[in-house]
């Protein structure tokens, strides 16, 4: 399941100032996915907005003998939630094609434009219409800056660091999602207005990426798939610090011809040879989706009010469970180029499995639905085990999941491929946001056992299937990874044999 033994291929690199702070700038493209996580949960259980927009929603929660479960269970609601997902699933593909056509960098620009506007018409909204209509612009950002910032940074990354410069993107938006926490723990006490004032600042992170926009670098990869080749070698020099980067350079053109002579990418995909990255990237974001991790970063809140925190409590520990969020990514950008990607994904899948069912346990024992609510040291200790649960998702699935898509497919089918990616992260999300609270409120503490089943499915699966690709230079990969797997290697076939002669 490793790379075979074939030598390293490192080019020469140093770091340099302007590539740092072009990761930085490119990174609060996560920001802004992250915030946007983050924010909703928070503005959905303040009450001035549910008395705002969804008064029999806000009636039911005053309900004392109310189902401990099902208080939030409100289709339009949960809405408000996922139509952000839905929105940024049909702009995914779209930005592949901005993202090939215009570049990375202008698909950046794009999607921090619309994510200002979005932050205008929801923290502006005034009926329901308004507040769906701004999460769909707050949607098609989401989908631009997704697309083109994990390509970018992979891209842009020297290969043996590349692992924790893309992981940049997850580390912002494990940010976003605190500050989001944050900003709502703050603002929901500011009557009646805080909520617009969460929606609000999420222009901030945007007009940073918008103006940073004009300062970052094109990729020398998609420049040079443009025909752009002094320009790219030009980037190529300033942003590896070196003069000699011929090596890498001649096989980013080589990379280029091989791309060069697929017209239809999306057709190209289908092929069997595109398949082991297709069926990765894919299952990779569903799974992300199905460790569960977003019926904690939307519904914290609501979830720690469901076990009996009270409404400040309740934001409060789920601004615990972002900064564990964070610092856990933290690890992750420190070890992923050294232990590699598949140790990360097997040790998280233990560390998360035992968590979600004890979770699960102590909620089916203590947790009825009609009762009160847990004790306080129980609540605690769901506190405390929701947040090494985070912590496994942190250092593995949750960076992988972006990772591993951006740099595994070969140049032709890079950004068709990942628009699968971004999508497919963007329809589970969309799944998990929209069904959670009436999961919960069916399957009740079920939920997390059901959560528990798939990560073991999702680790046979890594154990299995997924092969180590640090250290691989990014253009590499069919030769060094694909064909070298005991079972991918069988779809490499000889139709392709002709563009992997092209690629050596
Ligand atoms: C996932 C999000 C999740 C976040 C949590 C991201 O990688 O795609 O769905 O909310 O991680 O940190």
């Amino acid at each position: 399941m490793e790379n075979g033994n074939l030598p390293p291929a490192t080019f020469k690199s140093k770091f340099t100032f302007y590539m740092g702070v072009c990761w930085i700038i490119a990174a609060f493209g996560g920001l802004m996915f992250g915030y946007d996580i983050g924010i909703s949960g928070g503005v959905t259980a303040m009450d001035d907005f549910l008395k705002e927009f969804f008064p029999d929603v806000y009636e039911r929660k005053l309900h004392a003998k109310e189902d401990n479960y099902c208080k939030y269970d409100n289709q339009l609601l949960q809405l408000f939630t996922s139509s952000l997902y839905l929105a940024a699933l049909i702009a995914s593909f779209a930005a592949s094609r901005v993202c090939t056509i215009a570049g990375r960098k202008w698909t950046i620009r794009w999607a921090s434009l619309l994510f200002i506007a979005g932050a205008g018409l929801t923290a502006g909204g005034i009926n329901q219409i308004m507040l769906i209509f701004g999460r769909i612009l707050f949607g098609f950002g989401v989908g631009f800056g997704n697309e083109a910032v994990p390509l970018f940074l992979s891209e842009v990354a020297p290969p043996q660091h590349r692992g924790a410069v893309n992981i940049l993107f997850q580390l912002f938006v494990t940010i976003g999602i605190l500050i989001a926490n944050l900003v709502n723990y703050f603002a929901s006490k500011k009557h009646p207005w805080g909520w617009r004032l969460s929606l609000a600042i999420a222009a901030a992170p945007a007009l940073v990426l918008f103006l940073g926009s004009f300062y970052i670098t094109e990729t020398p990869t998609s420049l040079i798939e443009r025909k752009k080749y002094e320009k790219g070698k030009a980037i190529l020099k300033k942003i590896r610090g070196v003069e000699d980067v011929e090596p890498e350079f001649e096989q980013i053109v080589r990379a280029s011809e091989v791309a060069e002579q697929v017209k239809h990418p999306f057709m190209k995909l289908m092929k069997r040879s595109s398949m082991p990255p297709l069926i990765i990237a894919i299952l990779l974001q569903v799974f992300q989706q199905f460790t569960g991790i977003n019926a904690i970063m939307f519904y914290a809140p609501v979830l720690f009010q469901t076990v009996g925190f009270g409404n400040d409590a309740a934001l409060l520990s789920s601004v615990i469970t972002g900064l564990v969020n964070v610092i856990s990514t933290l690890v992750s950008v420190s070890l992923v180029d050294k232990v590699g990607r598949r140790v990360l994904l097997l040790e998280a899948c233990v560390q998360m499995f035992i968590t979600q069912s004890i979770i699960g346990g102590i909620l089916q024992v203590h947790l009825k639905s009609y009762s009160n609510t847990l004790g306080h040291g129980q609540a605690i200790l769901v506190v405390v085990l929701v947040c090494v649960y985070v912590m496994g998702f942190a250092w593995s699935w949750g960076p992988l999941g972006w990772l591993i898509p951006s740099e595994t497919f070969p140049m032709e089918t890079r950004t068709a491929g990942f628009a699968f990616a971004v999508s497919s992260n963007m329809l589970f999300t969309f799944l998990i946001a929209q069904a959670f609270l009436s999961l919960l409120c069916h399957l009740k503490a079920f939920i997390f056992f059901f959560f528990a089943g798939w990560i073991v499915v999702m680790g046979l699966f890594a154990f299995f299937l997924i092969p180590e690709t640090k250290n691989v230079p990014i253009d590499l990969m069919v030769e060094r990874v694909w064909k070298q797997h005991k079972f991918w290697k069988k779809f490499m076939d000889e139709n392709d044999e002709n563009e992997m002669k092209a690629r050596r």
